[in-house]
């Protein structure tokens, strides 16, 4: 019997690894990828199961290799398929003027290069009969400026919007299939980027100490509430081609 599939980005920690116990736990089958490992524990209790990928999405030959060698086989014969682009980084945090090239280079190819990329081969590779969702994790970034967050706040902008052309694009170039692709924003979650951020200088970022604020009133949410979500985005049969959500605590 074949399983529902999920390849999740950024599985190392914070909200990836979150979706893909979530997704296990409800019987999926899930490829994670980070540069570092996953917790041995992951997909011990299944009843899906786990693969873990050691993989750096700013290395894009290095990408494009693995997914032609790891992927098709496992998307063709899933009963369904969930792509969550969750791996981001927050740097390089400060001003345009003072941007590094290379940093801001390797920004835009893990924040939207790869996860764009990605979501285009598994538009073309997964059967048009088969249920396709694409999660991309968005921020309140991707339509608010924040000084300081140039390559955060227009990589998010851009892959809320590459979402949007994936699914006017499903009208036509063969695409017709099942595909819904959701930009979907979690809060403000406590993991390893909340805390770099409040490293960060007031100098590189004015707003830090509405974040250190946050923290210390105890307003960050756990990754759980938005992985659940996201994991009930993944199985849902019922979406436009192309929709918002966002994580709203209790
Ligand atoms: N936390 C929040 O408050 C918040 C709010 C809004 C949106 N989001 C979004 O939610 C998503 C997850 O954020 P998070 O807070 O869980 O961040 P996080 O704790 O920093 O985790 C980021 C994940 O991305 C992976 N990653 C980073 N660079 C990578 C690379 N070059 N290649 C492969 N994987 C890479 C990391 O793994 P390695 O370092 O091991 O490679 C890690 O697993 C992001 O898209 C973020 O923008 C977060």
């Amino acid at each position: 019997m074949s399983l529902p599939f999920a390849l999740v980005t950024g599985t190392s920690r914070g909200i990836g690894l979150a979706v893909a116990e979530e997704l296990i736990r409800r019987g999926w089958d899930v490829f994670g990828l980070a540069r570092g490992a996953a917790p041995a524990s992951l997909g011990a209790g299944g009843p899906g199961r786990y693969a873990h990928h050691l993989l750096d999405l700013t290395q894009l030959a290095a990408l494009e290799a693995w997914v032609a060698d790891a992927l098709p086989q496992r998307l063709r014969e899933a009963s369904r398929v969930a792509l969550v682009n969750n791996a981001a980084l927050l740097a390089p945090v400060g001003p345009a003027h003072r941007l590094d090239l290379g940093a801001l280079d390797r920004h835009l190819r893990v924040n939207l290069t790869a996860p764009v990329w990605l979501a285009g081969r598994c538009a073309s590779e997964v059967p048009a009969t088969t249920p396709l969702r694409v999660i991309n994790l968005s921020s309140g970034s991707a339509t608010k400026a924040y000084p300081g967050w140039t390559g955060y706040c227009a990589s998010k902008a851009g892959l809320h919007m590459a979402g949007e052309v994936l699914a006017e694009e499903t009208a036509g170039y063969g695409l017709e299939r099942d595909l819904a692709v959701v930009s979907y924003a979690p809060h403000i979650v406590a993991t390893q980027m909340q805390a770099e951020l409040r490293a960060t200088s007031e100098e590189d970022f004015p707003l830090r100490q509405r974040f250190v604020d946050l923290d210390a009133d105890g307003a960050l949410v756990s990754a759980d509430g938005p992985a659940h979500e996201i994991a009930d985005l993944c199985a849902a049969d019922d979406l436009p081609a192309f929709s918002t959500a966002r994580y709203q605590p209790a």
